[in-house]
């Protein structure tokens, strides 16, 4: 019954790159990836932050390695994907493009440059490292993407056009890849939460602060999901179990009471 369990319910020995891995939903996918047994690298931009997280990972036994990087840059993507490439000897089982940034705003006030932060970031970024990964995800053998969407891909939600862009391209990226890619023994499939207590929403804005309270109103138990209730799914959807399900999914977190139209007056 144990090796049983082991064989479905494990991801020893698997690699995985997950990128934004020193806070929040990131940090948390990191931790359960590891404590299943996967060996892991993570990227940021910030380097005291991420030798730091590496430190507390190795002191739990986890196996986890990281790369500063800053992911609006391509030649930086390109150098990340190298480093996995040579450290996995060319083969990578797990990618997760996590890292996202948001900027609470008008659609009317956004700049030409928030649209290419958010965009480069959130879109671009995770498109290019599937590009680079393929070839390491296919000498796998049993690759699996996950893209960190948003339910702001699934529904209007305010102050964050471009950011709910980014994620609707995000999911439509996904059924391609998938369909594309599934000849190649590659699973792509999209993790989209509702809101999550993490860094990326504290905001001074106290507009987008009242939003955010009326939006945990919204949700059946009127509190913010954690970290870690996002990645048990990304866990999940990784586990050699679903190696022939789950392709091209879209899975939505946290659903809210009016999953169709937010009322937002
Ligand atoms: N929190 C929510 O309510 C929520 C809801 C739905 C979806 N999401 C999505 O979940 C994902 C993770 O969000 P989070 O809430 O965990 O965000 P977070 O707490 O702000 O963490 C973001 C992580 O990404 C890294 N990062 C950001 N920009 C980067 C860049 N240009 N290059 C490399 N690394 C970068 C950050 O490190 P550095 O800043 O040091 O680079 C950090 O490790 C995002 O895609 C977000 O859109 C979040």
């Amino acid at each position: 019954m144990s090796d049983f369990r082991e064989q479905r319910w494990s991801l020893k020995g698997m690699t995985a790159l997950v990128t934004g891995g020193t806070k929040g939903i990131g940090y948390a996918v990191v931790e359960e990836l590891a404590a299943f047994g996967a060996i892991v690298h993570t990227c940021s931009r910030n380097e005291t932050e991420l030798t730091q997280r590496i430190q507390e990972w190795k002191s739990k036994g986890l196996q986890v390695s990281g790369s500063v990087c800053d992911l609006k840059i391509r030649a930086q993507r390109e150098k990340l994907m190298e480093t996995v490439s040579s450290q996995f000897d060319g083969k990578l089982n797990i990618l997760i493009n996590n890292a996202g940034t948001f900027i609470p705003k008008e659609t009317t006030e956004f700049t030409e440059e928030d649209f290419s932060t958010v965009m480069t970031t959130n879109f671009e970024s995770a498109y290019h490292l599937s590009q680079l990964a393929h070839p390491l995800l296919k000498s796998a053998g049993n690759g699996n993407i996950i893209f960190i969407s948003s339910v702001a891909g699934v529904i209007a939600i305010p102050m964050c056009s471009i950011y709910a862009s980014s994620k609707v391209a995000m999911n439509q990226l996904t059924k391609n890849l998938a369909c594309e890619w599934a000849k190649d023994k590659i699973r792509v499939n999209t993790v989209a939460p509702w809101v999550i207590r993490t860094p990326l929403l504290d905001t001074k804005d106290s507009n987008f602060l009242e939003h955010a309270n009326r939006m945990v109103l919204r949700t059946p138990m009127l509190r913010p999901g954690e970290p870690n209730e996002v990645s048990s799914v990304v866990a999940f959807l990784c586990l050699s179990c679903f190696n022939s399900g789950f392709v091209g999914a879209l899975v939505v977190l946290w659903i809210l009471e009016f999953l169709l139209k937010y009322i937002y007056t």
